[in-house]
């Protein structure tokens, strides 16, 4: 027999089914609950709530496990390639030689943007943040090909647009870099490879070729497949709570780039090398800062430490931090920003204050050091996550709209306003 939870409320013993994952995770169905009870149950920033059921990702916080699609991380970032995994993704397995050849023929195909769009850029100011440029943009796309924006798109037209969005906003966050430092776009590539192809975009300019350095794309390419999902997060929770309302790919592509944006979420990045920078300008005095942060009357908190999930380690921060040493190493960059972080993270993990809460550094900690070492500058960051995260939205959106148990999101809550009282005419008040 199916497994049951019972509820005690008012008296009455009411019975909730059993859902276990793959990995014997439980939760209790409450779908029912209010309807049987009058009650519902109230989780400001969904800290034990379940939206939905999900066979992209697996990630166990407190192990530090994550993998998509049944494949660890460790494994993808050593062998995979970024057009690979959003493969893996999208469509829930690896691809054959055929298929992925084909994949990666559709991003060229995909890679130019509409020619009328390039009028966007021109009236943004150049001071604009590049996440307000890309996330105007994506929805943009919605009008110059309006074909894909059924409500209810074939599984080929979600391939189609999917492959469109990853190809188009790699184009689109380079021509915005270029417009923010007043350099003339540049196309992207048929020979080169996605990463490269962005590279290039990104650094060459008509007076000054960029030369492609293996090293360089391998670590943006491993930065890329760690950030492409991390199931139900702020930003893809965002786009499956947008496209419940059966709004099109794009339209919640670009609401989940805005839920990125912020500094507790993908702007972290951003964040922490503003946190390292005005540290090491206050004279390196790491103690000071981590005094701050752990102090609740200041609004300092150390930025790139902590998570709602991760309570041991983050597998991605492990992982990115092997690879800004190597990168630094291999291209004889000494960065003090990153003996900085190393301080910090040394004082924080000795630190009672973090040792109990769990805090430990997260993916953006040490990301901001490769995308510096890398020449991005420190706006891109959060649109370097954005890349990355795309394949990861797409493939929950893509699974969200082809379940059948998906309903529009829609949460509830305990209103503590005025009881009713009369309206007064203004004079009167
Ligand atoms: N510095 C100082 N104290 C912290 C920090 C921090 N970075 N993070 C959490 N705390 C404290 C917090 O004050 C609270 O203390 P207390 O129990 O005394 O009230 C306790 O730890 C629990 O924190 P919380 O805010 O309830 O935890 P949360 O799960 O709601 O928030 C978080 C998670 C990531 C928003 C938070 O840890 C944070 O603000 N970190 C800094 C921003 C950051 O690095 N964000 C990137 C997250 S990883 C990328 C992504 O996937 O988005």
């Amino acid at each position: 027999m199916a497994e049951k939870v019972e509820v005690k409320i008012d008296g009455k013993t009411l019975e909730f089914p059993v859902i276990v994952g793959t990995e014997g995770e439980k939760a209790f169905d409450i779908a029912k609950l209010r309807s049987q009870s009058g009650y519902i149950t109230l989780d400001p920033g969904f800290s034990n709530t379940g939206s939905c059921t999900s066979a992209i990702t697996y990630l166990d916080g407190d192990k530090g496990i994550l993998r998509y699609r049944g494949i660890p991380i460790e494994q993808l970032a050593e062998k995979s390639t970024f057009v690979e995994t959003s493969y893996l993704l999208i469509h829930g397995r690896l691809p054959n030689h055929d298929e992925l050849e084909a994949f990666s023929h559709a991003y060229n195909e995909h890679s130019m943007l509409h020619e009328d769009m390039i009028n966007f850029f021109q009236a943004y100011p150049s001071t604009a943040h590049p996440m307000a440029i890309l996330s105007a943009m994506v929805c943009a796309l919605s009008a110059y090909y309006p074909e894909f924006t059924n409500e209810r798109p074939t599984p080929q037209e979600i391939d189609r647009i999917a492959i469109q969005l990853l190809s188009k906003v790699r184009t689109i966050c380079a021509f915005s870099y270029k417009k923010s430092i007043g350099e003339p776009f540049v196309y992207p590539r048929y020979d080169l490879s996605y990463v490269p192809n962005f590279l290039n975009m990104m650094f060459s300019s008509p007076t000054r070729p960029y030369k492609i350095v293996d090293e360089v794309s391998r670590a943006l390419v491993v930065l890329f497949i760690l950030h492409a999902d991390h199931e139900q997060n702020c930003s893809t929770s965002t786009v499956r709570l947008v496209g419940s309302s059966h709004a099109n790919l794009y339209a919640s592509i670009s609401a989940g780039i805005c839920a990125l944006w912020g500094p507790l979420h993908g702007g972290a990045n951003q964040a922490v090398i503003e946190m390292l920078e005005m540290v090491q300008k206050d004279g390196g005095n790491v103690e000071k800062y981590i005094a701050k942060a752990k102090d609740k009357n200041s609004n300092f908190r150390l930025m790139g430490f902590g998570h709602r999930v991760y309570k041991n380690f983050d597998p991605r921060a492990k992982i990115i931090k092997k690879c800004a040493d190597d990168l630094l190493n291999k291209l004889g960059v000494h960065d003090p920003l990153l003996d900085l972080a190393k301080k910090m993270e040394e004082a924080a993990l000795k630190d009672p204050y973090f040792v109990e809460r769990k805090l430990y550094p997260n993916v953006d900690f040490y990301s901001g050091i490769i995308y510096r070492a890398i020449g991005i500058p420190l706006n891109m960051f959060p649109v370097m996550f954005a890349i990355g995260r795309l394949p990861g939205w797409i493939a929950h959106w893509k699974e969200m709209i082809q379940d059948p148990a998906t309903k529009i999101g829609r949460p509830f809550q305990i209103y503590t306003g005025e009881p009713k009282r009369d309206y007064v005419p203004i004079g009167k008040r």
